[in-house]
């Protein structure tokens, strides 16, 4: 079986080609940060019509890429939520009519689902269950994954997801958009030691985040020595430290409550290598092992929505014709396939 997997809930037009024998047959990616740049953050408007224009060429340059025409794809994968509504209407649209056309089933897919079974398109993929931490500019969510479909949400963001809070510092230290991978690159500059901010919700019970009192610890810090450049790596690397943390300790009490050994890491700031290192040594001193995407795949792409397609047609679920896209959705609504 050969799915065609598109992604385009928010700033990203991801299209892939995952095949159940060999695996990943192409994946192409068009970024929309420039045209987003001007304006500071994500215009939905823009990024639906940036879809429109993207989503064609990119299946045209896949199917280019892995040799293979129309008649050899088995179903198509689009994602239907969480996101932008404009946004992820042009990757319904399109997937459905292209489905349609080529006389294959579709199938609408959970945007955090592609992040959480992402790392299984590594060579060393995870055994269920495992404890999945999600931190994408959306969702910061840690869950109990028993199989395809069968998550418990175990604790999540009360306020800022983990990525937004990245973004919305590094917004307000004048680094722009898209701060997150800005703001942690001046990090790795930064004295540890200089500026200390709270660990949020980590001295009471409960698996649940809030990250929204860092950035006001930020700005606050930055304020009061004048803003200046010289403080700016010092206070960036205090609140990604009190970030690192906030995380780590929680996985690692969800590894003891769950007794369960295996920790998976998906979603954009998976990509920071100060988290990395931490959960490293956290899942070491635990008994755990960490499992990641391929740095490329950390971020939203279209191989992982073709791999949670394909997962999900292969076990017989497909769409009728008729579609619809959820700008907000519960993950632990779905069912098993
Ligand atoms: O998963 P993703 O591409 O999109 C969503 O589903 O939201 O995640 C994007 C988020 C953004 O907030 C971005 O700032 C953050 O991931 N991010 C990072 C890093 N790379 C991306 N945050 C911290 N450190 C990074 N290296
Ligand atoms: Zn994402």
């Amino acid at each position: 079986m050969r799915v065609i997997g598109i992604e385009t809930s928010c700033d990203e037009t991801g299209v892939a080609i995952y095949d159940a024998q060999r695996g990943l047959l192409a994946h192409a990616l068009h970024s929309q940060v420039a045209l987003h740049a001007e304006y500071g953050g994500v215009v939905p408007e823009l990024a639906s019509r940036d879809h429109v224009r993207k989503v064609l060429p990119l299946l045209r340059e896949v199917m280019a890429q892995a040799r293979i025409g129309a008649a050899d794809i088995h179903g198509v994968a689009y994602t239907a939520g969480p996101g932008l509504a404009g946004a992820l209407l042009v990757g319904a649209a399109i997937g459905r009519s292209l489905a349609w056309a080529w006389g294959v089933p579709a199938v609408a897919v959970h945007h955090m689902e592609g992040h959480l079974l992402a790392p299984m398109l590594e060579p060393d993929p995870p055994d269920f269950p495992f404890i999945a931490l999600l931190v994408s500019g959306g969702h910061t969510q840690l869950v109990r994954v028993d199989g395809v479909g069968r998550y418990h949400i175990l604790g999540e963001s009360l306020d800022d997801a983990a990525g937004e809070a990245f973004d919305k510092t590094a917004k307000l230290l004048g680094l722009g958009y898209p701060g997150g991978p800005a703001l942690a690159r001046l990090a790795g500059q930064g004295d540890p030691r200089r500026f200390q901010f709270p660990r949020p919700m980590t001295d009471r019970p409960g698996l649940d985040f809030s990250f929204s009192g860092l950035k006001t610890s930020a700005v606050n810090t930055w304020r009061a020595h004048g803003m200046v450049d010289e403080v700016r790596a010092d206070i960036a690397c205090a609140f990604q430290e009190a970030v690192v943390d906030a995380l780590s300790i929680k996985c690692r009490r969800a590894l003891e409550q769950t007794g369960v050994r295996r920790l998976v890491v998906s979603g954009g700031v998976s990509a920071n290598t100060a988290l990395r290192v931490r959960l490293g040594e956290m899942a070491r001193d635990a008994g755990a092992q960490v499992y990641y995407p391929r740095l490329e795949f950390c971020t939203d792409n279209g191989a992982m929505i073709a791999y949670a397609g394909y997962r999900r047609l292969q076990a017989g679920q497909a769409e009728p014709l008729a579609f619809s896209a959820m700008a907000r959705w519960p993950m632990d609504g779905l069912s098993p396939p």
